[in-house]
């Protein structure tokens, strides 16, 4: 059994990783202020997990908070850190780019020196695709530049994922993974948990298609029918939110058998499909066309990104099981199941 515990831990990715540990007998500990997630979703996990929730303990602070970190790290004799906590949408972060280094920088350093206090130097970071220099050369690897993201979103991921390089190459002490993810996405398979944004209209795609898919004369906006893609739409990776999650747990499990190591690992599907099927695939399973149209592309967005996940398979013995009908099944699924997410 370890004690893992994970910042950010009751938003969408969060809260899965907790479900799976938890049910493979692990002490979960979540520290999250709520600014993407709801407090419900302790309850929900309950639901899944059952009796093992008795080793989910919770705390609501936001981990910048230096004070409350050293109380839980005083509390709790960890094995290794989940660091989820932080703003991820590309869009956003270039219309409030203070606020994305703020909360995806500054608000994280705290954490490495609590870590660095109590000796806890297993951390699991959750980076991202973002961090990719333009133009991408898809199936990206993990040796594709990166070195100047187009937006500030990226830019966060990337200081960050710096700045535990240096300090682990200031001591070899330090046992780090960064996971850089594509498109996470879907819900869990019992539609007990899955993404609900806080935002009314949600910034991703899969969440905004199956918020509206409720309302059968919703009408969709679409960003740009003219990228340089198969049928003009944009092309991405989606990943399914359990397969990434278990992405996690090979991770922990890799940590635990290796010391002194720095792994830098695409989690994705490693295959891209446009929105055009996407929305074909929602339909399928809504057995009706959805109304929709195309608008001017959105500020930051590529042609394609999709990952080469070799070395995922390699490192982490990972492979993930679930596809693109999978992910709009188990979406469907969820918010029939939470027509308003967890109210
Ligand atoms: C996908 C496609 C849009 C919304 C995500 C995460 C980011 C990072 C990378 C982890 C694009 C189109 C979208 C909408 C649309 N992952 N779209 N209408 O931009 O690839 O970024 O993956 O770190 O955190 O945000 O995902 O779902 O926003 O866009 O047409 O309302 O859907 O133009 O082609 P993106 P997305």
């Amino acid at each position: 059994m370890q004690k893992i515990l994970i910042t950010g831990g009751a938003g969408f990715i969060g809260s899965h990783i907790s479900t799976l540990l938890l049910q493979s007998n692990n002490e979960v500990v979540i520290i999250d202020n709520f600014s993407n997630s709801s407090k419900k979703v302790l309850k929900k996990i309950k639901d899944i997990v059952k009796e093992k929730y008795s080793n989910l303990f919770f705390y609501e602070f936001n981990i910048s908070n230096e004070t409350e970190l050293e109380k839980i790290f005083s509390i709790h004799d960890f094995d290794s850190v989940i660091h989820l906590a932080g703003y991820k949408s590309v869009s956003e972060s270039l219309q409030r780019p203070l606020s994305y280094y703020i909360n995806n920088l500054s608000n994280s350093l705290p954490l490495l020196k609590i870590m660095q206090k109590f000796n806890v130097k297993n951390l699991v970071f959750s980076s991202s695709c973002a961090v990719y220099d333009h133009p991408l050369i898809c199936p990206l690897n993990e040796s594709h530049p990166a070195l100047n993201p187009i937006s500030t979103y990226g830019k966060s991921k990337l200081f960050f994922e710096n700045i535990l390089r240096d300090i682990y190459g200031s001591s070899y002490e330090w046992n780090i993974i960064v996971l850089r993810y594509f498109n996470p996405a879907g819900a869990h398979p019992s539609g007990v948990i899955g993404e609900f944004p806080a935002d009314e209209i949600p910034k991703n795609l899969i969440p905004y298609i199956t918020k509206f898919s409720q309302f059968k004369n919703y009408e969709y906006v679409f960003y740009g029918a003219d990228f340089k893609t198969y049928d003009g739409t944009g092309v991405r990776d989606y990943v399914h939110i359990i397969d990434l999650s278990e992405g996690h747990i090979n991770a922990i499990e890799f940590l635990m058998n290796h010391n002194n190591q720095f792994k830098v690992i695409n989690l994705g599907y490693g295959h891209g499909v446009s929105v055009k099927e996407v929305v074909n695939t929602f339909e399928d399973f809504l057995n009706r066309d959805l109304k929709y149209l195309f608008m001017n592309r959105r500020a930051g967005d590529a042609d394609e990104a999709y990952a080469d996940v070799s070395y995922a398979r390699e490192v982490l013995n990972w492979n993930p099981r679930y596809n693109l009908r999978d992910i709009c099944k188990h979406s469907l699924n969820f918010i029939k199941k939470n027509p308003n997410g967890y109210k």
